[in-house]
């Protein structure tokens, strides 16, 4: 049998997880999902009172809200993680925005801070939690990006770059971080109902709800996958077309788009 990239997580109980993103949508699902898993949890979002709704009778849980495009703000979440984890296990990273756009209505301001949230918060975070990973040695990274980031989509001209952006950093990451005993995960979802969804007017192929987009995580790190991307059919699908010469790509894809 292939040995998995990452070591399995079978049994949840007493894992200690920060969940960065977890006050709506897929980082909500996924906590309630790790929480009734037995797993002690940090939520963080911005939205103080929404974490705390989530939080509420799990014993296991705590909220440490803060604003992750914040530079100055990371260390001090992570020293208030740590007070209530005494370490992490896993830290899984799924703070975003989402803004619809075509390449002929380029808003500067947009693209500024969907790069600043989607990506450079990746790093960010990044420089305070592989220091403390490295120094437990032990434990592992997840990271939330999207299909989209497989090839160029309609209207995914500002958000598909920043998951491009965060598919080759996770590959980076695997790569000298497993060496060094860490656990390294991307996380590529199709579409799920969210908040961060309501704004599209189009079919959502394969759309799943947020708790569905959980268990596909959960079952990603039971697997010990690298990328755990879901739903697996569309997901596929997408990710075959992004491989096909170009010219049968965009042929597919404008078929596909009917754009
Ligand atoms: N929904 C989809 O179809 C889909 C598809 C592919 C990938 N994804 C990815 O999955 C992840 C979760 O998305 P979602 O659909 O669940 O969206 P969502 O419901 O809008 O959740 C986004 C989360 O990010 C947090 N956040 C946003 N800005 C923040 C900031 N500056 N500081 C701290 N936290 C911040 C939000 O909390 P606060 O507002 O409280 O700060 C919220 O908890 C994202 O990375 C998204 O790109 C989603």
């Amino acid at each position: 049998m292939i040995r998995p990239l990452n070591t399995p997580i079978a049994d949840w109980s007493g894992k200690r997880v920060w969940l960065v993103g977890a006050s709506s949508g897929i980082g909500a699902a996924l906590a309630l999902r790790l929480l009734a898993s037995g797993a002690h949890v940090v939520l963080s979002a911005r939205r103080a009172e929404q974490l705390q709704v989530i939080a509420a009778g799990y014993p296991h849980a705590r909220c440490v809200a803060f604003d992750v495009t914040d530079s100055q703000a990371w260390p001090l979440a992570l020293h208030q993680t740590l007070e209530h984890l005494g370490g992490i296990d896993l830290v899984v990273m799924g703070a975003a925005r989402y803004d619809p756009t075509h390449s002929w209505e380029i808003d500067l301001a947009q693209v500024e801070k969907s790069f600043d949230l989607n990506v450079v918060s990746m790093y960010r975070g990044l420089s305070v939690i592989v220091p403390q990973l490295l120094t437990q040695g032990s434990g592992g990274i997840a990271m939330i990006a999207s299909i989209s980031a497989y090839t160029g989509l309609p209207r995914a001209l500002i958000y598909g770059a920043t998951k491009a952006a965060l598919n080759n950093l996770a590959q980076t990451l695997y790569f000298e971080l497993a060496p060094r005993g860490l656990a390294v995960y991307l996380i590529n979802p199709g579409f799920v109902k969210t908040p961060m969804t309501a704004v599209n007017d189009f079919e959502m192929p394969g759309l799943m709800t947020p708790e569905q987009a959980a268990q596909a995580i959960m079952t990603g790190f039971e697997k010990g996958r690298f990328e755990i991307r879901f739903p697996r059919g569309f997901a596929n699908v997408l990710r075959w077309i992004a491989r096909v010469p170009d010219r049968l790509r965009f042929a597919l894809l404008h078929r596909l788009t009917k754009m």
